[in-house]
């Protein structure tokens, strides 16, 4: 610490992203794994926008949800995985901190707005099945668009509030950072300034984005499980209990693994668990929501089959 007055005076403009440098030998099956994930997501969401945009049978709430959710998977897989691909092939780890913040308000933006998108589509799926004789009246056109807006809103929002204060912060060295993108965690350790305030308010409007959606999405699950419970045929139930229970296990790793990240403190022993964990709510679960939420489900099914059956007739 001998040379901290000067450490002072010299900021720095650039970060290393590390991302899984540890893992460097492993470098090409990485790469075609990553890439593969990355072209799965892009043509798994862009295959249900196309089909929610395009099928007037799939113009109800619940689809329109999904489509929005596919739109938001497509956008922050694009945030993240390019980045990633590209630290397998360049040896120039370096990533200007203009480009890290702006990484991260896009990040931070798609991932507050999947919080309240996910339980949302909770909520009407709740309604769907708990309260079917009020669905038409509670989902309303209205209401969705006001929701489906209010999400995106709030999401970005607030991820301008914490890149505004995080833009405050001086940078002076060192500047390696040990993940696959840019996240505040790690950003913060690196300041010379003073974090504290700017540590509170990520750790406020990460609990605020994530604990009360999380509670209302089990809430929603729970009573809908419940009342699966108590319908007669076994067939049906059996069907919408795998559904739900499907929903419901992304939405516990999503959740669960983004709260870990923040709330675990960053030392070193969990950073490479951190980076593990934050695999799956940046990479894994834009790639299964696709087939988690749409695909399974008959209506989807159909609509596509329709859709390669104009394409294949015009072709
Ligand atoms: C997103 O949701 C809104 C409101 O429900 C809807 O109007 C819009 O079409 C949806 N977008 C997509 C791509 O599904």
């Amino acid at each position: 610490m001998s040379n901290m007055e000067m450490k002072n005076q010299t900021r720095i403009s650039e970060f290393i992203l590390l991302g899984f440098e540890d893992l460097h030998y492993l470098k090409i099956p990485l790469f075609l794994l990553f890439f593969f994930i990355y072209i799965l997501t892009l043509a798994g969401n862009l295959l249900i926008i196309i089909l929610v945009v395009t099928d007037q049978h799939l113009h109800i709430p619940m689809y329109l949800f999904l489509g929005n959710l596919s739109c938001l998977e497509v956008c922050s897989s694009s945030t993240i995985l390019p980045k990633v691909l590209a630290s397998f092939l360049l040896t120039n780890k370096a990533i200007l901190i203009r480009d890290c913040m702006l990484q991260y308000f896009f990040f931070c933006g798609f991932t507050g707005t999947e919080c309240y998108l996910l339980s949302v589509m909770s909520y009407d799926r709740y309604i769907a099945i708990c309260k079917p004789l009020h669905y038409a009246t509670l989902m309303n056109n209205r209401f969705c668009r006001n929701m489906a807006f209010v999400s995106w809103l709030n999401g970005f929002l607030a991820s301008a509030v914490v890149v505004l204060c995080m833009s405050q912060l001086i940078f002076c060295g060192p500047n390696e950072i040990n993940h696959f993108f840019c996240d505040s965690p790690p950003v913060l350790k690196l300041s010379c300034s003073d974090t504290h305030a700017v540590s509170m308010v990520i750790f406020l409007l990460s609990s605020a984005f994530t604990f009360p959606p999380f509670i209302l999405t089990l809430i929603s699950y729970v009573c809908i499980i419940s009342t699966i419970l108590r319908i007669s045929s076994v067939a049906g139930r059996q069907k919408t209990f795998s559904t739900c229970s499907s929903h419901l296990l992304v939405v516990t790793i999503f959740y669960g693994t983004l709260m870990s990240v923040y709330v675990l403190p960053e030392t070193n022993k969990v950073i490479n668990l951190k980076k593990i964990f934050s695999l799956f709510y940046t990479i894994l679960t834009p790639m299964v929501n696709p087939f988690i939420y749409s695909l399974r489900n008959q209506e989807v099914k159909m609509a596509a089959k329709k859709l390669f059956h104009k394409c294949w007739t015009i072709s």
